[in-house]
């Protein structure tokens, strides 16, 4: 791949939520995972455990999405404060029919953030809940002063408002979230969002729940819903942002493969498919900017990563797999195509964060594993916040085909921040290296650092056995002729090189 990019000029933000997380009360996320109770011979503080707060905190995670997903929409968050002992318990119908005995609540959700240092991201339940049940949930969090809900807050132990931005309405209202049609939802969005209150000080950024894969269509249902045509402020201020979910899948929905053990073609159909995110991000912004040109209104992918057969021997309910060199590759090419849509892409949330689909950790028992995926957050994180510089490519890499799809075994993309520049770059083939010219025009730059994570296959994972099978280590494919970066990316490998501005 040759590429052009214009340090001087420079494109939008990344916002650092696009590095966002997400955890449902869904198998072993929360019980069992973050929370292990605080009698656990797991080391913790009131339940949370530390060790995945230490490696999540390495990562900066900028926000954590919860209580769902699905679970969301059969949520009553008044069950889930005050002495834990009298919590009524409640079945999670989506995940397994387990009982929910409520002891992760609203309080310890906001201690998990704040020990996180993340912003939190809440869903509420439009499924089965009330306009009243969210508006008491915003002003339980997030109001001060004297006022029932605030009054209430206090007799569960805290004083001070919390600050909440992410408010999300509904999840998946098109599915397990109501099996609504969009004309439908376009007003109960309004609805509840119209009541769910800026408190104080506390200004929210409110979520319609969006559509699935490319369903323009209920991108347009709900941009038509909020437009004032003619108006020249663009579509009204009622909630800022909606969603959409796209996760990898491969072979299909019906029959979906395994975690470690797949063919070659299965890998580069699972490429195939991860590439769609590209597609699809264009498609939801090209009808968002028919009714909202001035990208007001943001995107959100709030549930997003590969999603294959649950793990041998355990509940197939709790979503539990293994995550591969495969998955990091098709971690570190959603980065690059989340940068080159930072104008609309305001926030992305990888499902989930803890033993739960593309997890960041797997735990069992006290150990802790990191999975490829977690690498490749936190080998990316230095674009959080910085500004894109977006890559004109002038001759692309090679191309491959599968289950009748084209798709670029290249990815690239480059940010700037503080004088750093960091370059990704991930070849996706299985055999070959990639060539990688980026010729940089505008600036003169000092070769840095390089990393690189990648393994003998891409089946590659890490066990409690062997925890650093994929890992990333020094890498020194990169070096320079003239003004033009020159990396070589060995075959299925992601690599970060790191410029500074002279
Ligand atoms: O992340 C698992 C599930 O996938 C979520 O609960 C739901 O929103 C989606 O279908």
């Amino acid at each position: 791949m040759k590429a052009v990019v214009n340090v001087d000029v420079g494109g939008p933000a990344i916002s650092r939520h696009l590095y966002g997380h997400f955890a449902e009360h869904l198998g072993r996320c929360i019980y069992d995972g973050f929370y292990v109770g605080d009698d656990s011979p797991v080391p913790n503080v009131d339940g949370i455990r530390t060790d995945i707060v230490a490696a999540l905190r390495e990562l900066e995670i900028p926000n954590l999405r919860w209580p769902g997903g699905c679970f969301a929409d059969e949520y009553h968050w008044r069950d889930g404060i005050g002495p834990k002992e009298s919590r009524p318990s409640m079945v999670n119908t989506h995940w397994g029919n387990v009982v929910e005995n409520n002891h992760f609540g609203t309080h310890e959700f906001m201690q998990l953030c704040e020990m996180l240092g993340a912003e939190p991201y809440i869903s509420g339940n439009v499924g089965s809940g009330t306009v009243q049940e969210m508006s008491e949930w915003v002003e339980y969090l997030t109001r001060s002063g004297d006022s029932p809900m605030s009054r209430l807050r206090r007799e569960n132990g805290r004083d001070d408002p919390w600050k909440v931005r992410f408010w999300g309405i509904g999840n998946e209202t098109w599915g397990c979230g109501g099996n609504m049609r969009a004309e439908y939802f376009a007003d109960l969005a309004r609805q509840y969002a119209t009541y769910c209150k800026n408190h104080d000080d506390n200004t929210l950024y409110r979520v319609a729940s969006g559509a699935r894969d490319d369903d323009y269509s209920w991108t347009e249902a709900l941009m038509k819903s909020i437009s004032c045509l003619g108006c020249a402020q663009g579509p009204r201020d009622i909630y800022q942002a909606l969603s959409f979910h796209y996760y990898t899948v491969a072979p299909t929905w019906e029959n979906k493969g395994r975690a470690t053990s797949f063919s070659d073609d299965e890998y580069e159909l699972t490429m195939a498919k991860a590439w769609r995110m590209d597609e699809i991000i264009a498609g939801h912004s090209r009808v968002m900017d028919c009714y909202d040109p001035q990208a007001r209104i943001g995107l959100v992918c709030d549930e997003w990563g590969t999603w294959w057969k649950a793990e041998d021997g355990t509940n197939p309910a709790f979503l539990y797999q293994q995550n591969a060199l495969r998955d990091a590759l098709v971690a570190s090419l959603h980065f690059d195509i989340f940068h080159k849509h930072a104008r609309r892409l305001t926030m992305a949330n990888i499902a989930q964060t803890v033993n739960v689909l593309q997890a960041m950790v797997l735990t069992d028992g006290a150990q802790m594993i990191l999975t490829p995926t977690y690498h490749v957050f936190e080998m990316n994180k230095a674009h959080q916040d910085a500004t894109n510089l977006p890559l004109h490519v002038v001759q692309p890499g090679q191309r491959r085909t599968a289950d009748g799809r084209e798709f670029e075994t290249v990815s690239a993309s480059a940010s700037i921040k503080d004088g750093q520049i960091l370059v990704s770059a991930t070849n996706l083939a299985l055999e070959g290296d990639a060539r990688i010219d980026l010729d940089l025009r505008g600036t003169t730059w000092t070769l840095g650092e390089g990393r690189i994570l990648t393994a003998p296959s891409v089946q590659a994972h890490n066990t409690a056995d062997d925890p650093t099978a994929v890992a990333p280590k020094k890498f020194d494919g990169a070096d320079r002729d003239g003004n033009t970066l020159v990396i070589e990316v060995p075959a299925h490998s992601f690599v970060t090189v790191q410029l500074s501005v002279d």
